[in-house]
């Protein structure tokens, strides 16, 4: 924990506590959907699907670092992520991605992710803007604002494939 660290942020006005519930909140979204584009990647099927299984990891693998940044910043404000996984997709704001029933319907597999990318937006938008109204902790605001643009980019792939 960042003793000092914390302080800053609680002496500038931010409800500590809340900021992390969000933080935790957006914590389970990344891993749930890390789990589902993983999963997406590896039964995708079809003549393009190679390459769309491709793009999927390379956007799982910043999900995963998404969780680790907010993992951080969440022990670092003197709390922990959940230690059960199961109250991951309890407390998530996004707790699943819905996949195509048939997945060779690739621009219905695009479909799902954008939807999926829509909803991780909205979550950082949320937070960025509760962090602003407090005037405060420029630290996680860094840490949710480089996320955001990353969701922004994931979303915006997507759509460029679907050919929108
Ligand atoms: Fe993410
Ligand atoms: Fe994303």
């Amino acid at each position: 924990m960042g003793k000092k660290g914390r302080e800053i942020v609680e002496k500038a006005g931010v409800n500590v506590k809340e900021l992390i519930d969000m933080l935790k909140k957006a914590y389970a979204d990344e891993w749930i959907a890390f789990y589902y584009y993983t999963l997406l990647a590896k039964i995708v099927e079809g003549l393009e699907s190679p390459a769309i299984a491709s793009k999927i990891e390379e956007i799982a693998k910043e999900e995963l670092e998404h969780q680790s940044e907010l993992a951080e910043r969440i022990i670092q404000l003197g709390d922990e992520p959940p230690r059960r996984f199961e109250d991951l997709v309890k407390i998530a704001n996004c707790p699943y991605v819905t996949i195509p029933e048939n997945v060779g319907d690739l621009k219905a597999v695009c479909k799902a992710i954008i939807e999926a990318e829509g909803c991780a937006i909205e979550v950082y938008n949320k937070i960025l803007n509760y962090l602003t109204g407090v005037k405060a902790d420029p630290v996680t605001f860094h840490i949710i604002r480089h996320i955001l643009q990353e969701e922004v980019e994931h979303e915006d792939l997507f759509e460029t494939i679907l050919g929108k």
